[in-house]
Parts: C-alpha cells; structure tokens; sequence
C-alpha cells in the first residue's frame, strides 16, 4: 500500500451495482467484496450515476476525519434528506456545527456522564421490572428500543415529561430516519420534488416539534435546577437569538445520535451470546460475581471489565455507524489516488474494522483484543466506531454506561434463549442492524 508522494492517478472504479444484484438478499456482502477487493486502496464505486469513492486504510480514514477534515463535510446526499429533521447545529457542518460543538463538547465530560449515571441505573432497573415479559418470545429490537428510548428521553428532556409524550417520540423519531430512505437510493431527485414518505416524514417532525419545543419553554422557565440536557442547553444558550430553534435543533439530533445507535448495538448482544456460549459464560460469571441478583447500580460498573471488552469487540464487528458519507470540498489526493472536488467519499468504521491487515481473525468475535496491552501497536484509525477527529461522538462514555447497565441488569436475572434458524446477519440500514424480526426469550435465573 502506498501513500505520499508518488504520483497522481484515478481510482481504479469497480462494478458495484453488478455485485449488488448479485447480493440482492445480502446487500452488505457486496460492500465486503468491494472492500477485499480494493486490499487498502481508495476504489470507486459504480453505482450508475452515482459514483462515490470507498476510504477503507486507517492511514486515508486519518486523513479524512482529522489531518484534512474542514474538506471532508457532512453535506449532500446521505445528510441533505434529514436536514429539516436534524436542523443546523451539532449533526450539521460549518459554523452552527462548530457553536453547537463549543457548547456541548464541554458538558459531554466524563463528570456529568457520571452524574447522570445513578438516576440511569434507577431509570433502567425500572424499565426492565415493566418492560421485560419473562419467559415467553419477545421481540429482541422492540424490547431494546422500549429500554433505550425512555432512558434517553427521561435524561435529556427531565424527569417530569410525561409518558404520553415518551411514547409519540418513539415512532416519530422511526419516521423520521427511516420516511426518507428511498433519497438515499435516489440522491439524484431534488429535494424540492416530492417522493413517498415526504409527507410522513413532515408529520414526524411535527410530532417531535409538539413535544420538544414545551419541554425548551418549562425548561426555561424553571431556571437554573436541573442537570437535564435540555436545561443546561437552555442556559448555555441564554439570550441569544432564535436560541428555541438552536435548542430544539440539538436536542432532536443528539436524540437520533444516541437512540438508534444504542439500540442497534444493543440488539447485537443477543446474537453474540448465543452465537459464542464460551463467551457468554463468561459474561454470565463475572455478572453473578459482581452484581449478583441485582439490582445493578453505578458502583458495579468499574468491575464489569470483561462485559466491557464483549461490548468493545461488539461495535468492532457490529459498528451502528456503519458508514460515514462525506462530500469533497476542495480536490485532494488520498493515497496517491486524485478525488475532484464535489465527490463523496464513504468511510466505514464495518469495513476497516474486519482488515486483515490490521486485525488478526477479523471475523472471530474475540472480547480478549480489548483487553488491557492487547491493542498495542494497533492501527490507531484502525477502530472507529465512534468516529474520530473534530466531529467525532460525544457518547461514547454515556452508551458504555447505558449498555453496561442495561446488559447486567437484564442477566442479573435473566438468561436470553434466541430463536433464530441459522447466523443473525446484518441488515443494511442507516445503522447496521440485525436481520429483521429477532426474537428470544428471558428465562429467570431465581425462581420466586
Ligand atoms: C453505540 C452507540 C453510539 C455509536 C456507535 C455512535 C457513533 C457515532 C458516530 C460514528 C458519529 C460520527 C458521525 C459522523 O460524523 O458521520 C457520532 C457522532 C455523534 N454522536 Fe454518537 N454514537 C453512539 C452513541 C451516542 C450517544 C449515547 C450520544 C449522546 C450524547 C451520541 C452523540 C453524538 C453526537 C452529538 C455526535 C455528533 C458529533 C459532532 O459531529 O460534533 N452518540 N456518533
């Protein structure tokens, strides 16, 4: 693999559409294909009139999300679909990005992390008495979703919204991210002409507008009490002007960012244990010695050190963000390779995080890599399930928590029996969930 100074040349383009018919059921597989093939080198994908260029070798990753990042920007057809929804600021690029990150970057600290955890250990511990039916099939992702959504809302909105609202926010925020999808396969079509889901999508932002613009007002009316997002963006924010739109902006895409994500990774657990028994012993052990029958609280945590390296190596092979779009602001050169200017590239945290070249077994699920030592000498671009550089993900520190939590408080208690006919396999989505209509069941551990 080469980088630097040699040459200028064009990227050698390969057949993408036609490996994807081939892949009609696994559309994922045409993605690892391209990615084997290319070995590391920046490819172009030919998807027809679309043509975006595949960044696969942590050395060009580095470059695009921290060495040359203000020419890599959130813009165009994956981004521009969900700007009404997700507004200007934090998911956005340019200066509303750049005051939203001034604002959040410094309350994200591990500090208020922290601070919030106790209340999400009570929050979850709750969720998990009303939500959970022991015993009998459940949906893996619907019960996920019913434990995640609730836990972030109550901790971003305050403790006094009220369940009514909890509940519209839920499938609200579903339309919203996925009423658009068919853009995404037909980034050609302005926005301005209407496509199906159009309108679904306009109802979902309503929806979420009735619910987060009463929380900014009771937020700002109540003063300096809570430790809430919501109120602490309200202060941040105090006085400036359109500061209700910049709020609700925040609040609605930091909601996205955290809910789906976590949801998806989460719902990857289930999988992974059944898939590894060895493993899930494990897990199971250190869980009954630290946490015993619960329920879980924050003073667990540091002890749950394996159930950390099991979700560390999770979102190596099941990264939510699985794709990272980017449009080229100015022409570059990545690996020798010439991008003009206006292309997209596309990162994948999936795709880096399986190369041979920087990960010893890259398809075993293998906890024991993240063990401390272990990753020495890695690649640092190698992982980067949180991205990187300027934008990278301000909750990484929340979502360890939240699926720490989560996760030894479901099997402080319960022991998860999938119902699956053969290997779970990843549905290409805007996050990389499993194949669709995943079920199991919570047996308990204690009778009574
Ligand atoms: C498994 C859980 C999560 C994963 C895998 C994840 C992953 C990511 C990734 C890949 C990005 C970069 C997106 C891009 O620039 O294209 C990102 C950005 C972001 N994430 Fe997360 N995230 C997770 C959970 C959370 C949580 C719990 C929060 C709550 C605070 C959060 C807040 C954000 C924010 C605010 C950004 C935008 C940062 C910026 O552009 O300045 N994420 N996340």
């Amino acid at each position: 693999m080469s980088f630097g100074n040699e040459t200028t040349r064009r990227a050698r383009t390969q057949p993408f559409l036609r490996s994807l018919t081939r892949h009609a059921r696994v559309p994922l597989r045409a993605f690892e294909e391209a990615s084997d093939q290319a070995n590391g080198e920046l490819v172009r994908l030919n998807m027809g009139p679309f043509r975006p260029y595949l960044v696969t070798h942590p050395d060009h990753v580095q470059h695009v999300l921290k060495t040359n990042q203000p020419n890599y920007i959130r813009a165009g057809m994956f981004w521009d679909p969900l700007s009404p929804l997700l507004g200007t600021g934090i998911l956005s690029d340019g200066a509303g990005w750049s005051a939203s990150r001034s604002i959040l970057q410094p309350v994200f600290t591990a500090r208020y992390v922290d601070s919030l955890t106790e209340r999400m250990a009570e929050i979850v511990t709750d969720l998990i008495d009303t939500v959970v039916v022991p015993g009998r099939p459940i949906d893996v992702a619907d019960t996920i979703s019913a434990l995640v959504h609730p836990t972030i809302v109550r901790l971003f909105l305050g403790a006094t919204i009220s369940d009514a609202d909890i509940e519209r926010l839920a499938p609200a925020y579903d339309t919203g991210v996925t009423a658009r999808s068919i853009r995404l396969l037909l980034p050609f079509v302005p926005q301005r002409f209407p496509l199906p889901g159009d309108s679904a999508f306009r109802q979902a932002i309503r929806t979420i507008d009735e619910v987060v613009y009463p929380r900014i007002r009771y937020a700002k009316a109540r003063g300096r009490h809570a430790n809430d997002l919501v109120s602490l963006l309200c202060q941040a924010r105090a006085g400036e002007t359109d500061a209700e739109r910049l709020i609700r902006d925040d609040m609605v895409a930091i909601h996205g960012a955290a809910t789906e994500t976590s949801v998806t990774a989460l719902t990857w657990v289930w999988p992974a244990l059944d898939a590894h028994p060895e493993i899930a012993a494990k897990v199971y052990e250190e869980i009954e010695r630290v946490v015993g029958p619960g329920p879980v609280t924050m003073a667990h945590l540091p002890r749950l050190a394996y159930l950390r390296m099991f979700v560390d190596e999770l979102v190596r092979l099941y990264p939510p963000g699985w794709i990272l779009p980017r449009t080229v602001v100015e022409a570059d050169t990545i690996g020798g390779v010439r991008i003009p200017a206006g292309s997209t590239v596309v990162l994948s945290p999936f795709l880096t995080q399986r190369l041979p070249e920087f990960w010893d077994r890259p398809l075993e699920f293998d906890p024991e890599r993240f063990a401390a030592g272990n990753g020495r000498g890695r690649h640092r671009y190698a992982y980067f399930p949180f991205a990187a550089g300027p934008h990278s993900c301000l909750g990484p520190r929340l979502f360890q928590m939240e699926a720490l939590l989560l996760i030894a408080g479901i099997l402080s208690r319960y022991r998860p029996v999938l119902h699956a006919d053969g290997p779970v396999l990843p549905r290409l989505a805007s996050t990389l969930r499993p194949g669709t209509g995943l079920s199991m069941t919570l047996v308990p551990t204690r009778s009574g």
